[in-house]
């Protein structure tokens, strides 16, 4: 089992949809009882709140369902995920500045380290953008998890191969 973390500002917009495309995509690889999938925000500000109402919309024009409740990055988190997803740097500088946030350093990736195009760079924030900014979110996010899960696959079957399953 791998546990993975996205996480973003708000927990309403990005990394709720990068949950929900990731549970997409390894569900269609057959790959969903070998992963522990969350997402939060490191603000409080929408803590208990759905998702942006925008961010449903428009994942749903891409055929994906959101179902989440917004929740904060808490420090107990860094020991109970194997991989902790930021979406920008600013949201990396955020867990790195919890005190003791440098012994795990090495589980701190951020998402377009996997993406094709722009590798690195952020995931745009849309909070205050336009639908055109939700759909591109919505590509960079579908792109970049293609490259993230395909990452993953060797550590997978190591996995299983470990647990005698394959
Ligand atoms: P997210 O977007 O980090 O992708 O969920 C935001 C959501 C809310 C706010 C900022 C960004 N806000 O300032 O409330």
């Amino acid at each position: 089992m791998i546990s993975v973390l996205f996480v973003c500002l708000g927990n309403i917009c990005r990394s709720p949809l990068a949950e929900a495309i990731f549970n997409y995509q390894i569900r269609q690889k057959q790959f969903q009882s070998y992963f522990r999938v969350a997402s939060c925000g490191t603000a409080n500000y929408h803590v208990g709140d759905p998702p942006d109402s925008r961010t449903i919309r428009n994942a749903l024009k891409n055929g994906i369902a959101i179902q989440h409740i917004g929740r904060q990055f808490n420090i107990a988190d860094f020991e109970e995920f194997d991989l902790i997803v930021p979406m920008d740097e600013s949201n990396k500088d955020n867990l790195l500045r919890l005190h003791g946030a440098d012994k795990f350093r090495d589980k701190i990736k951020l998402m377009r380290t996997f993406d094709t195009k722009n590798r690195g760079a952020d995931v745009p924030d849309p909070y205050y953008g336009s639908e055109k900014d939700f759909q591109e979110v919505f590509e960079i996010l579908d792109r970049s998890m293609k490259g993230f899960i395909e990452n993953l696959e060797p550590d997978l079957k190591a996995n299983l191969s470990r647990s005698g399953k394959k």
